[in-house]
């Protein structure tokens, strides 16, 4: 059961190298779930009963469900569909010495760095093409080993054991061929995305890590792969939103881009977006304003995004009272400046849905003397008001191009979506 979750979540994430395909893969479940797609430059048609999705884009995505006799409230999951890579910036060659062909990139969101190296990588994103008189944006994935970041020999740096600060422009630009390569990068593109290089008016390029998850250990207790943090979240909340009832509240699976560069974009938690469609929504069912705003006052949004585990290695990292580990249970966070939404309210209501379900939870608070991360749950509800918790599934290693998690946690954070959409 944990092994085919696990399993399905690990295809996920091979067929999710940016946030572009994660959420072309979400919406291409929704419509074969027979939910309809809508497009936020036309006017909705919506009817009680109905199963809805949007995106914006091309890079988030809210799907919602309306119940037979209306709406009394929202019940919300909200996750993030980007992880830290590195973008490929426009013209990207670079020829060292006529022998070496590399690309400029700069990084997206924050990393270590050193995991990035000496790995076949590659390049995924979206391109726009000029099709006709339209433009029209195309999905691209170059699948084979085309690039690697190779590091230096210990003998031209013994010292790089005892720490190494890399330097972005410097050290941490790709190579993707000889002399010869010279000039055809976009060649590339274009070929795997099936055009002309002419054609290609505007690109967002990233690179990935090629290397597939699995599932490992002596009891293989613990899944690795890119970007669990957080697209395990974001396939947790889906599994839980297309096997709950979603009977009495309207339910919503909202996934925002750009969480790890602070959110403040048109397609990120800190935008309109899920407000827009909220208002949408109840404007579509004839709602007054008054009624949106009561229906937002009945409200609960599980803001779901991956938490610290204890590490082995660096057991004093985390909080000596909120120890959370791999498979042990989903984790609440806290945080006293607000950087987490919950508090004692939102809290108390995620504790009894999980033991309603069976699922056991642990916490996370920082350590008083580090400043940790901050994530998309107090930030979506400056947008809009509701009482919200932060979560997440336990994990190593976040924000590497390999990433460490437990082999049962996306199970249960499935049962608890489930429970909160049912
Ligand atoms: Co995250």
């Amino acid at each position: 059961m944990y092994r085919t979750v696990s399993k399905n979540l690990l295809e996920f994430l091979d067929a999710s190298p940016t946030c572009f395909h994660a959420v072309k893969n979400m919406a291409d479940t929704l419509l074969a779930n027979g939910f309809t797609q809508l497009s936020e430059k036309e006017p909705w048609k919506i009817t009680t009963g109905g199963s809805y999705f949007v995106t914006r884009n091309d890079s988030a995505i809210i799907a919602f469900t309306i119940p037979e006799d209306g709406i009394k409230g929202f019940r919300i999951m909200a996750s993030h569909s980007d992880s830290p890579t590195f973008k490929i910036k426009e013209h990207p060659e670079i020829t060292v010495e006529e022998h070496y062909t590399q690309l400029n990139v700069e990084g997206y969101g924050g990393m270590p760095f050193g995991p990035w190296l000496d790995r076949p990588l590659s390049v995924a994103g979206r391109i726009v093409i000029k099709e006709g008189d339209a433009l029209v944006t195309k999905l691209v994935q170059v699948d084979r080993d085309l690039v690697l970041i190779p590091n230096l020999a210990i003998h031209m740096n013994r010292e790089i054991n005892k720490g190494y600060q890399y330097n972005l422009q410097k050290d941490l630009l790709p190579l993707y061929g000889d002399g010869a390569a010279k000039g055809t990068f976009m060649q590339t593109i274009a070929a795997a995305a099936g055009v002309e290089v002419p054609q290609i008016l505007g690109h967002d390029l990233f690179l990935y890590n090629r290397q597939k998850g699995t599932i490992w250990g002596v009891n293989e207790a613990f899944i690795s792969s890119g970007r669990l943090d957080d697209l395990q979240c974001a396939f947790a909340s889906l599994q839980g939103f297309l096997q709950g009832e979603k009977k009495a509240y309207a339910a919503v699976h909202c996934v925002f881009d750009n969480e790890e560069v602070g959110s403040e974009t048109k397609q990120g938690a800190a935008s309109t977006f899920l407000k827009d469609t909220l208002m949408r929504i109840c404007a579509c069912l004839s709602m007054r304003r008054e009624a949106y705003l009561v229906a937002i006052a009945n409200s609960f949004m599980v803001s779901a995004d991956n938490a610290h585990a204890v590490h082995p290695n660096h057991t004093g990292k985390t909080d000596p009272t909120n120890r959370p580990y791999l498979n042990e249970g989903i984790v609440i966070k806290y945080n006293g400046d607000q950087k987490y939404c919950t508090d004692a309210v939102s809290s108390a209501m995620f504790k009894a849905l999980c033991s309603a379900c069976g699922v056991s939870l642990q916490t996370f608070v920082n350590r008083s003397d580090m400043t940790g991360g901050s994530t998309l749950g107090n930030i979506s509800t400056t947008q809009v008001a509701l009482n919200a918790v932060d979560i997440g599934l336990p994990q190593l290693a976040m924000h590497s191009p390999y990433e460490t998690a437990g082999i049962k946690d996306t199970y249960d954070l499935i049962k608890v979506a489930a429970a909160l959409f049912a």
